[in-house]
C-alpha cells in the first residue's frame, strides 16, 4: 500500500470513527443509515439479513388472498386472506425468518409451521392499527433449507371483527457465522513474553478424575440482547439490553429488557421508559433491584425510528422483589420527577454496600467511546441518596477517577469485609473508605495491564471465609497493555489482549507484598469470571485481541473492535499451589463468539448461564452479530449424585442468627469433613463487571443423623451487604440447588429525606443535554 492510499485510509477511518462517535447517542433507524424521520415501525432488515416482499414469487400463496397497496407497507404491498385454510408457503436457506404484517380489531389467528410441524399460533388481533409489526420469528434453526408455512386458521378472539391474515414482508436471518472449528482461534498468550517465565501456565493437564466431563448445551433465546444479566429468583433471570431491534416486542416496539425462565426458557418482555444502554445494577437491603443509568434520547437528526423511549442517563429504575414463577405482574417503574440520580452517568458501576443501599460509581457523562477529562463524571453518589461529607445527597468527588483516566469506565467494584470498598480502574487500584471519605492507594497493577473499559478485563472476589477471619483477596484478569491515549485509528482489533490475572490479599501484610501475577491459559478481554459454590473460578467468553466496544478502531470485524474469540472455558482453582491453578481439562468448546457485550453468571442450579455478544450499534447478521443463543455450561459435578436441601431455608437471615436447615446427603462418599455451606450473591453481570458478586462461607454443624444442617448467618453486614443471596450446601465438591433468601433484617436501606429532596431541587434530568427541555423527558414523569 502507497503512502497516498494509508493516508487516504486513515482519513476514512476518521472520519468513520467520528461518524460512530456522533451515532453513540443513537436511538434507532428505521433502516441502517436512514437519518430521515419515518414513523416507527418493528420491520427492520438487519445487516446480513434479507427480506421478501408479501409480491415475491418464492412466497407461494394457495386460497384466496388479496392484494393491497399502500405507503405504509413494505415495498407498498401486501397480501391479506380471511379464508380458513388459506396458506403462505416460503422455503429458505438460513437460521431464522420472521413474519411482517398488520394487527388491528379484524385479525384473527394464524398457525405457524416451520419445516411441516406447527409451532405457534399468532394472534393478529390488536384494538390499536399497527403496521409492520413483527407477528412470528424464531432464529434457532439449524443452517440449511427450512420451510415456513403461515395458515388462516379461521379462529379468532371473540373481540375480533373478523379472521384476517397479512402477509406484508418476511426476513430471513442467517445468523451469526459461527465457524464449526473455530479457526480464528490463537493462543495469543503463547507469544507473551510472560508466559515464557511461567510455563506451568500452559499446561492444562487436568485435575479432574479422568471422565469428569463438563458440559455446553445449547437452549434457549434471550429475546433481547443480554447486554445485562441477573439472576432474580430460583426460576428467572432479569435480562436488560439497549433500544435496538431486537426480536422480542412490547407495546408494538421492541423491547430492551425481558425476564428469562431458567427452567423453561420462556420470555417476558419487560417495558421500560428509558434507554438502559450501558446501565448498571444492584440489588438493595430488601430485596428490590435497581437498574442505574444509561443513554439520552437521540438528537432529532438521527431520530429515523422513535421507539418512544427517554433519556436513561440519569435513570433509577426499580424493580420490585419478583420471586414466584409467576412473573406476569413483574415489572420496571421509572419516574424521573421523583427517583433519579443527581449526575448523568453512562458505564457506571453500581454495588450494594454495607450498609445496604446502593454506591453508583463512576461513569461518563455522556455517550461515547473511550473516557476523557471532558466526559469523566469523577465522582460516587449513593441510593438512596445519602448525606455524608456534605454532600446532603449530591455526588461525592473522588480523586482516583480523575487520576485513573482514559481507560476507566464501568470501574471493578467489591464491598470489603471491614465496609470499604475495593475499586480497580485502568492500571490502578485503591481502597475507599466511604464513611471517612478517604482513598488507599493500593500498588499499580503489574506489566502495564489496564482492567476496566474498553481495555475490559474482569474482577472477582475470591470466597471469604471465616477460617481466615474473611481476610479478603481480590483476583483481576485479562485485559489489554494497548495505550489508552491513543487515538482509535491506531488501535487495532488484532492487538493482543493480556492472559494476566493478579491477585491480592487485602490486608496490610497482603498489600505489603503486593500483586502476585499468574498467567492464563489463553489471553482474554472482556473475559467473566464466575464464581462456583465449590469456591473455584471459572473464566469464560472474551476475545484473544481487540478491545471492547464497536465502530472504534481499524480492522475491525463487522463493527467489533475485537477479534479471535476464546472458545474454551477455563477453570481457575484458588486454592491450589501457584502454576497448577488453571485447568481446561474435560472442557467443552464453544462454537459461538461471544465478544462485547457478552455475560455468564451461576444459576440457582449451580450451572452457568451464557449469554450475549453483539459489538454492534443495532442487531445484526454480519460477523460478529447479534447473538440470542443461550449456552449452558455444566460443570463436572452436575451430573453427580447432588446434596439436597429440603427445607428450613428461613425467608430471612439475620446477621448471626442460626438456622436449621434439613438436608439429604448423597450415600456413600461423604466423610463429614468436607462440608461447606456457601452464602453467594449472583451479581448484576455486565462489561465483565460482575458487580456484588460474592460467596461467604458460613458456619455450620451437622447433626449425628446427618439430617440437620445448623448454619450460621454470615456476621455482619460487612461481610455480607445485607440483600438477597443463595445457599449452596457443598459436599466433596458437589453443591446443591440454591435457594434463595434475604440476609439482614429485610429492610430497605435508610432514607434521608432532605438529602433525597435537596438532590431533586439541586439537579435537574438531562442537565448536560442539549436535548433538555425537549418533551419527550416531560413523558419521563408520570
Ligand atoms: C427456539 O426459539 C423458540 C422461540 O422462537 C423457543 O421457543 C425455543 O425454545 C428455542 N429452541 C431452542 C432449542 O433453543
Ligand atoms: C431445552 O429445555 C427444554 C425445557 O427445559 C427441554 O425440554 C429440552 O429438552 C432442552 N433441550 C436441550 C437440547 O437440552
Ligand atoms: C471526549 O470524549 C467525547 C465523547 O467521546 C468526545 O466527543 C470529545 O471530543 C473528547 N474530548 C477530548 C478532549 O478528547
Ligand atoms: C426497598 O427500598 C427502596 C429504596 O427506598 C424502595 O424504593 C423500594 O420500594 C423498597 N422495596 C420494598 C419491597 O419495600
Amino acid at each position: 500500500m502507497g503512502i497516498r492510499s494509508l493516508l487516504v485510509s486513515s482519513a476514512l477511518v476518521v472520519l468513520v470513527a467520528s461518524l460512530c462517535r456522533a451515532d453513540s447517542a443513537w436511538n434507532g433507524h428505521l433502516t441502517p443509515g436512514s437519518t430521515t424521520n419515518t414513523r416507527f415501525t418493528p420491520y427492520y432488515v438487519p445487516p446480513g439479513a434479507k427480506s421478501y416482499d408479501s409480491s415475491s414469487p418464492l412466497l407461494h400463496y394457495t386460497g384466496t388472498w388479496s392484494e393491497s397497496f399502500s405507503s405504509a407497507y413494505v415495498q407498498k404491498t401486501m397480501r391479506s386472506s380471511s379464508e380458513e385454510g388459506a396458506a403462505m408457503t416460503f422455503t429458505f436457506t438460513g437460521t431464522g425468518v420472521e413474519w411482517f404484517g398488520n394487527q388491528d380489531r379484524r385479525h384473527g389467528i394464524a398457525t405457524v409451521f416451520v419445516d411441516g410441524k406447527p409451532v405457534q399460533d399468532v394472534d393478529a388481533y390488536n384494538p390499536a392499527s399497527m403496521k409492520q409489526q413483527r407477528l412470528f420469528w424464531t432464529y434457532n434453526l439449524s443452517q440449511g433449507k427450512h420451510t415456513l408455512k403461515i395458515v388462516n386458521s379461521g379462529k379468532k378472539q371473540a373481540a375480533s371483527a373478523g379472521t384476517l391474515i397479512d402477509v406484508d414482508a418476511l426476513v430471513v436471518t442467517r445468523g451469526p457465522p459461527t465457524d464449526a472449528t473455530p479457526t480464528g482461534q490463537q493462543n495469543l498468550a503463547a507469544s507473551s513474553h510472560d508466559l515464557a517465565a511461567n510455563p506451568a501456565a500452559l499446561d492444562l493437564s487436568s485435575q479432574f478424575p479422568s471422565g469428569a466431563q463438563w458440559t455446553l448445551v445449547q437452549n434457549g433465546s434471550t429475546g433481547v440482547h443480554a447486554m445485562q444479566l441477573a439472576i432474580i429468583s430460583e426460576t428467572h433471570a432479569l435480562i436488560v439490553d439497549k433500544v435496538e431491534h431486537n426480536p422480542l416486542t412490547v407495546s408494538g416496539h421492541p423491547a430492551w429488557a425481558a425476564l428469562y425462565n431458567l427452567k423453561t426458557h420462556a420470555l417476558m418482555p419487560l417495558s421500560m421508559q428509558s434507554n438502559s444502554f450501558c446501565a448498571g445494577g444492584t440489588f438493595l437491603s430488601n430485596g428490590t433491584l435497581i437498574n442505574v443509568g444509561g443513554n439520552p434520547v437521540v438528537e432529532d437528526h438521527t431520530a429515523a425510528a422513535d421507539f418512544g423511549d427517554v433519556d436513561g442517563l440519569q435513570a433509577i429504575r426499580i424493580f420490585e422483589p419478583c420471586d414466584s414463577d409467576n412473573v406476569n405482574d413483574c415489572g420496571m417503574y421509572e419516574n424521573h420527577d421523583r427517583i433519579r440520580m443527581a449526575s448523568p452517568r453512562w458505564y457506571n458501576t453500581v454495588l450494594r454496600i454495607s450498609d445496604g443501599s446502593a454506591m453508583i460509581i463512576g461513569g461518563s457523562l455522556k455517550g461515547g467511546w473511550m473516557n476523557n477529562g471532558t466526559t469523566n463524571n469523577p465522582t460516587v453518589e449513593y441510593f438512596p441518596p445519602k448525606n455524608i461529607h456534605g454532600s446532603n445527597g449530591l455526588p461525592i468527588h473522588l480523586p482516583f477517577l480523575v487520576n485513573t483516566l482514559n481507560s476507566n469506565l464501568f470501574p471493578i467494584a467489591f464491598s470489603l469485609p471491614d465496609g470499604s470498598v475495593f475499586m480497580a480502574a485502568n492500571r490502578d487500584a485503591m481502597i475507599y473508605d466511604w464513611e471517612t471519605n478517604t482513598e488507599r492507594r493500593l500498588p499499580r497493577i503489574p506489566n502495564g495491564v489496564r482492567v476496566t473499559y474498553p481495555m475490559t478485563g474482569t474482577g472477582i472476589l475470591l470466597p471469604l471465609s471465616p477460617d481466615n477471619n474473611y481476610a479478603p483477596e481480590i483476583l483481576l484478569c485479562g485485559g489489554s497493555t494497548v495505550d489508552d491515549t491513543k487515538p482509535g485509528y491506531e488501535i487495532s482489533s488484532q492487538d493482543p489482549a493480556s492472559p494476566q490475572c493478579s491477585r491480592m490479599v487485602l490486608t496490610d501484610d497482603g498489600i505489603a507484598a503486593g500483586w502476585q501475577v499468574e498467567q492464563m491459559p489463553q489471553a482474554r478481554t472482556m473475559p467473566d469470571a464466575v464464581l462456583l459454590p465449590t469456591g473455584d473460578v471459572v473464566i469464560v467468553n472474551g476475545a484473544g485481541s481487540g478491545i471492547s466496544g464497536y465502530g472504534n478502531v481499524i480492522n475491525q470485524v463487522g463493527a467489533s473492535n475485537a477479534d479471535n474469540p476464546v472458545f474454551t472455558p477455563v477453570l481457575y482453582s484458588p486454592s491450589a499451589p501457584a502454576g497448577q491453578r488453571f485447568s481446561s481439562a474435560g472442557m467443552p468448546q464453544s462454537n459461538i463468539p461471544r465478544l462485547y457485550h457478552s455475560v455468564a453468571t451461576l444459576t440457582p442450579n449451580a450451572d452457568i448461564m451464557i449469554a450475549g455478544s453483539n459489538p454492534n450499534l443495532d442487531r445484526s447478521e454480519v460477523k460478529y452479530g447479534t447473538e440470542y443463543r443461550v449456552e449452558w455450561l455444566g460443570p463436572a459435578y452436575m451430573k453427580q449424585a447432588r446434596p439436597q436441601i429440603l427445607e428450613g431455608v428461613p425467608k430471612l437471615l439475620g446477621f448471626g442468627k442460626a438456622a436449621q436447615l434439613k438436608v439429604r446427603l448423597p450415600a456413600g462418599t461423604f466423610q463429614g469433613a468436607n462440608m461447606k455451606v456457601a452464602l453467594m450473591d449472583l451479581g448484576y453481570v455486565t462489561h465483565a463487571v460482575h458487580a456484588n458478586s460474592r460467596l461467604v462461607y458460613l458456619e455450620h454443624s451437622l447433626s449425628d443423623d446427618k439430617e440437620t444442617l445448623t448454619v450460621t448467618g454470615p456476621p455482619s453486614g460487612n461481610v455480607y451487604p445485607p440483600g438477597p443471596g443463595f445457599i449452596y450446601v457443598v459436599v466433596d465438591g458437589v453443591p446443591s440447588i440454591g435457594t434463595k433468601l434475604l440476609v439482614g433484617d429485610g429492610k430497605g436501606p435508610a432514607v434521608d429525606k432532605a438529602a433525597q429532596q435537596n438532590l431533586l431541587d439541586k439537579t435537574s434530568v438531562d442537565q448536560y443535554e442539549k436535548t433538555k427541555g425537549h418533551p419527550k423527558e416531560d413523558s419521563a414523569s408520570e
